[in-house]
């Protein structure tokens, strides 16, 4: 199988690819390029140029790393044309011999790519009747053998590249390059985005403009089923059949020092102190002078958000948390029943769906593939979608009948942060929305929380300048086999989150609880030292605070150490806290934009003392597109 493949999906972008052309050298900017989409796949990188002498590859299994200690051992020739790949690994081992360019038998064709060619099997032993032969196992190296086959038989690059997107079947974006026609890539698209970065005198193709974002901030989305014929200074867009194709020219709104670390230690560090900036802009110009709450590409008639009687919010990971917190927003407001679901089991369990359920997903980079299916599964049902999306011009957005995008900027960390923040604002920008519409909220009612969630962004602020309590806290955690999390209500997936962050960073057992729900068994886990984080609601909001403070009493009497965040003043807690960690105060349903940032830090510094790589974590990529 590919490295990059995928069985019996449709879309696929886990690796980073990457195209230049122009008077740079061509294989530095490559790989500059590969190390700002590392966060797509870390389990190896390669790079290609084309010499006077015919192509040349460099590529090795493991991070970037290694292809850096390999180039400066045996570096590639300096030309202005190069292709580059890093890979996130599904089927076959993440070797050497498996990572991409591919270069086709007689050494002409060098090709990146990014999906599965289902009919791979097919194709390779069609080639090898013709005596072509292999050099790896992968579905990746059957294009590249196809592409010099048609090559060879004297079409031009472009023509040829069309021809074989014809004939594969599956999901595929590729890049390819002809040694004989050294100033020219050419690519096609399938679903995985590739956009072109449009310099002076030089041209880019990626899988994100994080690659390019140095050079130029001009760039264009390619759209579904396109070919890209692209020289230093032209570029032809047509469809797989060579008609002239339409595409979409965007300007980048942000510039390369918010792809840059900027002195942090960690894109992930970074990117949580830009979290009150991030829910600012996401917050941003939304109310209309006349005071109504307005949102980007809504292209659903108000008359069919009236008529709507279900909401299902469908997302995974982080996403899927922060569509938990916005459950009880949208029911408080709009009194629609919505239920939240998991992507991957919301697709295939025949879930009811009509012409007047609202689907809502919420991704951060667009391109997740289990909420991809679970889009086109509601859409073939008749349902409305709306995406919450961070990423603008993505797979999900594209296929979604509106999207509300999130402005927090390139978030590269592969644990979500600023993402998860924005999406719960941009829920519930959506939930006063629905309830504009409806009339389930008055006017003055929904300028009252808008103008708490404007306030928002220095609260996050506030707690950022208290986190050294939670470095410190971090250091006394080191050794800790196991943390519990617990929470009610909307602290129930902050819970949930803060459990996430602990996994996928510092590999720790950790579990997030109902904290009502853990006399039903999770107690029995509680032994003396076992270290509880608990998030305690505001004061005064019905009975949840007081069963919250009774919680936490619970799991003191068994030993636990307890990890108190309660907002400031809230001095009924204080008995049971062994560590207390204030909050700035705030409602109930806004608590979990403060709540969450202490335990992303904690699990942030908790990884960085145990020696792990924050930012790129085992076994995980940051756009998940395979089911
Ligand atoms: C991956 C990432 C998570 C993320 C999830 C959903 O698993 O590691 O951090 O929350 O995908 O990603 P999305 O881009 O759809 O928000």
């Amino acid at each position: 199988m590919s490295v990059c493949a995928v069985k019996a999906i449709t879309v696929t972008s886990m690796c980073g690819i990457i195209g230049y052309v122009g008077p740079r050298v061509a294989h530095a900017v490559v790989v500059e390029g590969l190390r700002r989409m590392e966060y797509r796949g870390y389990d190896s990188a390669g790079a290609a140029v084309i010499t006077p002498d015919g192509i040349s590859v460099r590529k090795k299994a493991g991070k970037i790393g290694n292809l850096d200690a390999l180039l400066a051992s045996d570096p590639l020739p300096e030309t202005g044309i190069g292709i580059g790949h890093t890979r996130w690994a599904t089927h076959g081992g993440p070797t050497d011999t498996n990572a991409h360019p591919h270069v086709s038998a007689d050494g002409r064709i060098a090709l990146i790519h990014n999906g599965i060619i289902e009919n791979f099997a097919t194709l390779r032993a069609e080639l090898r009747a013709k005596g072509v032969e292999f050099s790896s196992e992968t579905d990746t190296e059957v294009a590249a053998q196809l592409l010099g086959d048609v090559v060879a038989g004297g079409a031009d690059l472009a023509d040829a590249m069309r021809a074989v997107c014809l004939r594969l079947e599956g999901a595929f974006t590729l890049v390819a390059m002809d040694a004989t026609d050294p100033g020219r890539l050419v690519a096609a698209r399938r679903n995985s985005p590739l956009v072109v970065g449009v310099g002076e005198g030089e041209t880019f193709v990626a899988s994100d403009v994080a690659a390019f974002i140095e050079f130029t901030r001009h760039a264009i989305e390619l759209g579904q089923d396109q070919v890209v014929d692209v020289t230093a200074t032209s570029i032809t867009v047509t469809d797989f059949f060579g008609n002239p194709a339409e595409s979409h020219p965007f300007e980048v709104t942000w510039d390369l020092s918010a792809a840059e670390k900027a002195g942090f230690d960690w894109f992930m560090r970074k990117e949580i102190f830009e979290q009150p900036r991030a829910v600012a802009d996401t917050l941003l110009g939304r109310f209309t002078p006349e005071g109504a709450l307005t949102l980007d590409e809504l292209r659903i008639p108000e008359a069919e958000l009236r008529s709507v009687d279900k909401i299902i919010i469908v997302a995974c990971g982080t996403a899927y948390y922060a569509g938990m917190v916005a459950k009880y927003a949208i029911e408080h407001w709009t009194r629609i029943a919505c239920e939240v679901e998991i992507a991957s089991e919301f697709r295939y369990r025949d879930p009811i769906i009509s012409g007047s359920t609202l689907v809502v997903t919420i991704s951060q980079s667009g391109e997740t593939a289990d909420t991809l299916m679970a889009i086109r599964h509601a859409r073939e049902q008749k349902a409305k979608v709306i995406a919450i999306c961070n990423t603008n011009g993505a797979t999900i957005p594209r296929e979604s009948d509106a999207v509300i995008y999130t402005h927090a900027g390139p978030e590269i960390g592969v644990a979500s942060t600023k993402g998860f923040l924005t999406q719960v604002a941009a829920c519930y920008l959506l939930g006063l929305y629905l309830a504009q519409v409806r009339g389930t909220m008055y006017g003055d009612e929904i300028a009252a929380v808008m103008s708490e969630l404007a306030s928002t962004p220095d609260k996050i602020q506030q707690v950022l300048e208290s986190l050294d309590q939670i470095t410190d806290l971090a250091a006394r955690f080191i050794d800790t086999k196991s943390v519990l999390f617990l929470g009610r209500h909307v602290g129930y997936p902050v819970a949930l989150e803060g459990a996430l962050k602990l996994k996928e960073l510092a590999y720790l057992h950790a579990e997030g609880f109902p904290a009502g729900e853990l006399k039903h068994g999770p107690i029995a886990l509680v032994e003396e030292g076992t270290p509880i984080f608990v998030v305690v609601p505001p004061q005064g909001r019905d009975q949840l605070h007081d069963k919250v403070v009774s919680n936490i009493q619970e799991v003191r009497a068994r030993g636990a150490l307890t990890i108190v965040l309660a907002e400031e003043g809230d001095d009924e807690v204080t008995p049971y806290a062994d560590i207390l960690f204030r909050l700035p105060k705030v409602s109930t349903l806004l608590q979990p934009l403060v709540a969450t940032v202490p335990l992303q830090m904690f699990a942030c510094d908790l990884a960085t003392l145990k020696g792990f790589d924050v930012d790129q974590p085992r076994n995980l990529a940051k756009s998940v597109t395979v089911e």
